[in-house]
This record gives structure tokens, C-alpha cells and sequence, in this order.
């Protein structure tokens, strides 16, 4: 079944001239662990807006065409109702955290508190999402003591705590360093294998490569959506779309310009290794 369904679907934001995102038609399977990729301005964080009903409801612009999200049509839902079924976790950690609670476990709890979520069980959902995250011992920390890629742990917890359907990341470790884009990507790797539908924009394509399902190529429309192979190893579309492939690929790249192998590029170690073992037969 469908759980993301886009037809026709243009926005422009008002005051703009062109459409920011254009007609665009999509439908996503529930499960499915999609990666959104696209140049700085290409419509990601305009696409991310949409799923949740912020666009249309919360930025002025016209919209044209319809979304649905799990069974709700955008247009006619309140974003309070899409938000039961939609989570966003933003760029930034600080953004996310409410700083409300002055605990970890504080600020996991503060969306159920508000829903009036009777105390055992929301007790027992918070220790589900410190083991999920593995921050059991930081619980009676604040959350602003923690490392960048801890922060966006409990942000990203934060919202997972609420039940959604739907997962949508945006570029959830573009102001992290390699340590903390690690540690949230290990989390992302676990919930793909809990039946949650994931929607991630990141550039981060050697991660990509490992986890997407499927991968939508952005610039102001769908350029191309395809598997991870073949959105990846195209290494000029790529260019064109001022991205760049993963290490993985660089090195298959070069084996190829060196002549010692004939073989597609590879996107995975496990094709890297079998092309090597090859050229050393
Ligand atoms: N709130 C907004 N109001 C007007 N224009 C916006 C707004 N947010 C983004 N834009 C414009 O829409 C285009 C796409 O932006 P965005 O969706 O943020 O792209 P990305 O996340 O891929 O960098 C850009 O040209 C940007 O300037
Ligand atoms: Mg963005």
C-alpha cells in the first residue's frame, strides 16, 4: 500500500516567480527507506515542509496539484492531525530540542506529557527511546551537554517517541562531524528495520548507498528516482547536479581509468572487494 502519494504536486512561495517545486508525482510504499538528494536550493527542505502539511498551511505560496499521506489529503488536514502520523527531525539539534525539560529524559517526555499520556506508560516509552538511542546514562543530563550527534539523537527520539508512520530527516548530519554523523546514522540503520517509512535528505551518499530503498534526485522536480546503483554510479548526472559520489565509487572510478577493470562502478564494499579480487586473479 501507498503511504506517500504526490500528483501533480507545484509549490511557489508567494513573492516567488517560478515554482520551487514542480509537478511532482510520487508514490512511496510503507516501509520503503527513501534518500533525497539535490544541490543547495534544489526544493529538499520544500519537499520535507510538504509531507508534513507546512506547506500548505504554514508558508504562504500557491499549490497546485494534490499530497497524500497516509490516507490524509494535505490540503484539507490540519497539521496537528499529519503530525500524528509524520515526524520531522530538522538540521539542527538546537532547533528540535524544546529545551522545555532540563533532562534528557525530560525532553523526551515533553510530547506525551502534552498529549496526557498516563505516566507508566510514558515512563516506559521514554526507557524504549534512551536504549533505542543508547543514552541510558546521560538520562538526568541536559540535553545541551551532550555531543552534536548525541543532541540529534534525542531530537530524532524526540519525535520517534510520538509513534509516526512516517520519518522525515532533513539533512540530520550536515552540522555534525564524522563521529556524530556515525552515531546517527547507526540509529537511522536500526529504525530501517522497525517497518517505519523513512524520507532522509542528505548528501551524505556514502551512507545513502548502504540503507535507500530508493533515491529521488531534486532540482525543483523529480530529476530521476531510481535505486541507489543507479542514481549513484551516474557519475555525470551527479555532476550536473553539483554532487559527488561516494568513496566506494571513487575507487572503483579509478580502477577503471587505470585499466584494470571493465567492470560497472561499484556502490558497496561488497562489489568493490569482488571487482578487486578479480583484478587480482
Ligand atoms: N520560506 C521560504 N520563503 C520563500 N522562499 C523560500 C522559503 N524557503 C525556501 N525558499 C526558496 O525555495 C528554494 C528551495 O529551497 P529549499 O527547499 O530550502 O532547498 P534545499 O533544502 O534543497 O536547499 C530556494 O530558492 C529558497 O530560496
Ligand atoms: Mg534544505
Amino acid at each position: 500500500m501507498d503511504i506517500i502519494t504526490y500528483k501533480n504536486f507545484s509549490w511557489r512561495y508567494s513573492g516567488y516567480k517560478g515554482w520551487t517545486l514542480h509537478n511532482i508525482n510520487l508514490s512511496i510504499k510503507k516501509g520503503e527507506f527513501i534518500g533525497i538528494i539535490g544541490k543547495i536550493g534544489s526544493g529538499r527542505t520544500t519537499f520535507c515542509s510538504s509531507m508534513l502539511g507546512l506547506i500548505p498551511h504554514f508558508y504562504p505560496g500557491t499549490m497546485q496539484g494534490e499530497i497524500i499521506i497516509n490516507g490524509l489529503n494535505v490540503k484539507k488536514s490540519k497539521i496537528a492531525d499529519l503530525s500524528k502520523c509524520v515526524g520531522l527531525a530538522f538540521q539542527s539539534p538546537a532547533n528540535q530540542l524544546t529545551g522545555a525539560g532540563t533532562t534528557v529524559e525530560e525532553e523526551l517526555a515533553f510530547g506525551l506529557q502534552n498529549l496526557g499520556v498516563p505516566y507508566e506508560e510514558m515512563h516506559k516509552r521514554v526507557d524504549d527511546m534512551l536504549n533505542l538511542i543508547g543514552l541510558e546514562k546521560f538520562r538526568k543530563r541536559s540535553p545541551f551537554e551532550l555531543s552534536g550527534g548525541q543532541q540529534q539523537k534525542v531530537a530524532i527520539a524526540s519525535v520517534l517517541i510520538m509513534n509516526p508512520n512516517i520519518l522525515v530527516l532533513d539533512e540530520p548530519t550536515s552540522q555534525l562531524d564524522p563521529l556524530g554523523t556515525e552515531q546517527v546514522f547507526d540509529l537511522i540503520k536500526k529504525l530501517s528495520k522497525t517497518g517505519i517509512t523513512i524520507m532522509i535528505s542528505t548528501n551524505n551518499v556514502d551512507y545513502l548507498s548502504r540503507f535507500a530503498d530508493r533515491i529521488i534526485l531534486f532540482d525543483n522536480k523529480i530529476v530521476k528516482i531510481d535505486t541507489p546503483k543507479k542514481i549513484l554510479t551516474d557519475i555525470n548526472l551527479l555532476k550536473k547536479h553539483s554532487l559527488t559520489h561516494s568513496n566506494i565509487t571513487e575507487v572503483s572510478l579509478r580502477l577503471k581509468k587505470m585499466n584494470l577493470s571493465k567492470k560497472e562502478l561499484a556502490i558497496d564494499f561488497a562489489e568493490l572487494k569482488k571487482e578487486i579480487e578479480e583484478i587480482m586473479k
